[in-house]
Order: C-alpha cells, then structure tokens, then sequence
C-alpha cells in the first residue's frame, strides 16, 4: 500500500470548462492530496490536482501545512489501509483547529463505501466524493463557500457517491504530461465479484469509456512526447468500448489500434482478469510489437479450492494453459500477479499447492496479502478460521519465494540486450541516462541528454541492485513519432 504526495510540476493551464473558469485576481491557493491504494486511485489524484488548479487554480503542494484544502483518496481494500483513513484524519483535524478555513475532502473507496458516516466519525469533514464523482470537485467547492457563513441548520451536506456512468471522464481537463509515459484510464468498476473484494461495490461495475474518446486522448498524449502508454482498469480486458458507428470495440481491438498510432513505442496495461484474458489478446502478443513482455495477471491462489471459494470463476489449469500459449509467443515473458494468502478454509495443502503453483510458473515481483474480511463481501460470511500466526509464516514463506525468484530474473539479465525507454538523466551522474526495461527494471547507460524519449536496445553488463541494472548502448532507435 503506498501512500503518496503530489509535488507541484506545473502550473495551472487554461480552462476548457466554462463554469468554473479561474480569474486571475484571485490568490494562489494550494492544495495537498494524498493518495491512498492503487493506480487507479493515482490516476483520479492526478485528474483532481488538474481540475481544481483549473477551476479555482489551486497549486500543489507538499506539506499540508500550507495547504488551503486538504483531499484524501482513499483505498479500502483492506481493513488496515481502511484505518488508515481515520488515523490521516485526526492529523489534519489538528490542521484545521490552527486554521478554520481548511477544507477537507475525502474521496476514493473508502468515501464510497462509508458516505456520510466519515462525518459522524470525523464531523470536521467537509467534502465527500466517491471514485465516479470527483469531477464534480470544483461545484462542491463552491457549495462549500457559498455556505460557509449560513447558520448550521441551513448547511446541506456535501456528499456525493453516486455512480454517473462514465459522465466523469467528460468533465476531466485533458491529461497533462509528464515525461515519456503516461496512464490512460480505459473503464471503470469491475463487475467480477470476486468473493473477498469491495471493489465492485465501491467503484461501481464495470464501464468503458467510448472508444474515440481514448484513441484521441492517446493521440493527444502521443503529440506531447508520450511513448509509452499503459491503459488503467480493474479489469481492461472486460473492455467494451462503443465505436462512433454504435458498435463494441474489445481490449485487443483497442491495443491493435493503439498501435497503430504514431509515436507510440510500447504499450502495458493494468490489470487484468484470467477469465477474460483471450486468445485474440494473445494474438496481440504475436502480432504487436509494442506489447511489453511482461504481464500482471492477478491469480490470488495456486489451489482449485480456495478459487472456487474465492469466485474467481476459473481453474489453475485454465491459468496456466494460458500463460503457456503466451510464453510459447512471448518466451522472455516476465510475468507476476497477486496472492491471497489466509483466505477463509485454506489448509496446509491449499497453500503447498500455492507455493508449488509460484515456482512452477516462475514469478517475477508479484504482491501477496493476508485476507481481509470486508464488510458487504460474501466471503464475509465466512469464518476466518486460520490463526494470524499461521497467517503471517504463510506470507512470510510466499514473500521469500517470490523476492528469490525476481533476483533470479534480474541477475539472468547480464548478458542480454533490453529494449529501453530512455526516461532521463541519472540524479548521480549527468553522463549517464536512465530508463526502463520491458520487465520494469531500471537500466541506466552512459548516453547523451538528447536521445531522453527514445528507444535503445541495451546490452546488459552489470547487475546492481533488485531493480537496477547497468549496460551499454548497442542501438539508438529513431523517435517513433
Ligand atoms: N482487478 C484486479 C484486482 C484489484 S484489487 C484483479 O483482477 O484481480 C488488488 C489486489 O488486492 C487483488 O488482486 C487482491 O490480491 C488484493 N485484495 C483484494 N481484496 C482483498 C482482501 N479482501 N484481502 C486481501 N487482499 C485483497
Ligand atoms: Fe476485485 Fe475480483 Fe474485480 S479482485 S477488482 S472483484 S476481479
């Protein structure tokens, strides 16, 4: 669970939205956001700096003490991250006692999932949206001040979870940029169910965002200098996006035309679901050279049992036969997923077969969590039978399995020749230039500041840390664009 700030990169831009268009007499406000959980919750913290530094300029920062509003995005997807929440909000009570005028916002799962409870707990809440409502950031704002000096009784309640479809996205300034990389948000929701996740309660089902509308966002990104793409989702390949003529357009349709646009040179996506990993994804595989041979495909257990209890709706041999056609096209496929380990029923020999099922599919850096029991979800019913300690040595073990597994992939990088995103100039040496490789690890060369935002095949020579490597330019691709 990470739990970041925004540093302020750029200023705010001009409008596109009409209604609340900042005047440039009023004083610059700022704004802190924490970001609580998973990459879509970075995705919508990043639109939420860019919509209230367009509506009302609000500027970044990173110290919420000079902060004029603070905003909370949060994530529930375990009990600890959800207390997390509440333990944050006492900090930033102290905040507002120093400075009356401080507005809170809290948004993400955790708003979504609690609504105005978080103000019995927490009354010094002001604002309250959920993961489909934050664009509607900036009007709540305005209620907030217009009725800040109203007597107590006459103040309405700023919250506001519901789920708009995918209006959200229409109201979203365009993407700003940052560097050759960028997140593109392809749907929304999950509508799985799997039996332990709160997911499908607190962002809604799944629904994509129209299909003109990503290609031109990606377009968009690609003029800027983006390179590198990687489409957002709870499950993108649930996607079922329409097309201008009315029709649906599938996630491997979506990637063979994200392909097709100039100046993208490589393409990831997160995350997806074994169920719906097909084989005309496969196929893209074979056919797309901008695929990365790396794979998140989250599996959460290596027993049949524990899936079936789970809701995950398939085998592990359905799994694995897969992943088997994908290496058969892919073979230096780096794959990793997630793990649940302690889910309600499981015995010794469920997890044997976990740790079993991780060393026969060869893992590369993939996450695992002790079940937590989420209030609303199925599984919650269940009796969660198995001791913490037991528990805790089971995540221990996997934990141990998987980190050997990485550096093994890491260290058998000497020697061979990686396609590289040249991302920037190293912080400890300028001769040196840093960028990733498609398996995420860093590889850093010496080369010349003016090749940052192309490609390079790197010959691997030194290996320096779990996510570090060192090499030497064999060739410089031409820019994609
Ligand atoms: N969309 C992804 C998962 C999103 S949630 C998928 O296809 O599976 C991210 C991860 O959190 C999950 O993969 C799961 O490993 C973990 N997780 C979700 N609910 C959990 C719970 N109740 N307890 C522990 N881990 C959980
Ligand atoms: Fe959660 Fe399962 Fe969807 S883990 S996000 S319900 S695929």
């Amino acid at each position: 669970m990470t739990v970041e700030t925004f540093i302020p990169t750029h200023a705010p831009a001009a409008s596109d939205n009409t209604v609340h268009q900042h005047t440039p007499s009023d004083s610059i406000k700022k704004l802190y956001i924490e970001t609580q959980g998973c990459q879509m919750n970075e995705y919508d913290s990043h639109r939420m700096a860019d919509l209230l530094g367009d509506s009302h300029g609000y500027v970044l920062t990173k110290d919420p003490k000079e902060a004029d509003i603070l905003l909370m995005n949060t994530c529930s997807i375990r009990e600890k991250a959800q207390e997390k929440v509440f333990s944050e909000l006492g900090r930033w009570r102290k905040l507002k006692d120093k400075n009356p005028d401080l507005v809170i916002g809290v948004g993400g799962c955790v708003a979504s999932q609690e609504g105005d409870n978080i103000q019995k707990r927490a009354p010094y809440v002001d604002m309250i949206f959920g993961p489909q409502t934050l664009h509607r950031l900036p009007t709540m704002l305005d209620q907030h001040q217009e009725q800040i000096e109203k007597p107590k009784k006459e103040k309405i309640k700023l919250v506001d979870i519901s789920f708009p479809d995918i209006e959200k996205f229409d109201f979203l300034p365009e993407p700003r940029v940052e560097g050759h990389k960028a997140f593109v948000s392809i749907m929304e929701g999950c509508s799985k169910y799997c039996s332990f996740c709160v997911v499908p309660y607190t962002r809604g089902e799944e629904v994509s965002r129209p299909l003109d509308d990503v290609l031109a966002e990606i377009v968009g990104l690609a003029e800027r200098g983006v390179r590198e793409i990687n489409l957002l989702g709870q499950n993108v390949n649930g996607y079922r996006g329409e097309t201008f003529d009315g029709g649906i357009c599938t996630f491997a349709e979506l990637l063979r035309l994200v392909a097709e646009i100039p100046g993208i040179g490589r393409l990831r996506y997160t995350t997806s679901h074994p169920l719906e990993f097909s084989e005309e994804l496969i196929e893209c595989y074979r056919d797309l050279p901008q695929m990365v041979s790396h794979l998140h495909l989250p599996v959460q257990s290596g027993s049949n049992d524990v899936l079936q209890g789970m809701k995950r709706n398939h085998t592990i041999d359905i799994y694995v036969d897969k992943i088997a056609k994908l290496r058969a096209i892919r073979p230096d496929l780096h794959l990793s997923s997630d793990f649940i380990i302690g889910f309600p029923g499981e015995q010794d020999h469920h997890f044997a077969e976990t740790l079993q099922f991780i060393e026969d599919l060869d893992f590369d850096h993939s996450y695992s969590f002790i079940y937590s029991k989420r209030p609303g979800t199925p599984a919650s019913e269940l009796e969660d039978n198995i001791p913490e300690d037991v528990k805790k040595a089971r995540l221990a073990k996997v934990q141990k399995v998987i980190k050997q597994s990485s550096i093994a992939k890491t260290d058998a990088m000497l020697g061979t020749v990686q396609r590289v995103l040249i991302e920037g100039i190293s912080k400890n040496d300028p001769n040196v230039l840093t960028g990733t490789a498609d398996n995420t690890r860093f590889v850093n060369f010496i080369g010349d500041a003016s090749w940052i935002g192309r490609f390079a095949e790197i010959e691997i020579t030194e290996i320096k840390t779990l996510n570090l490597v060192y090499g030497e330019l064999l060739n410089l691709e031409p820019d994609v664009a």
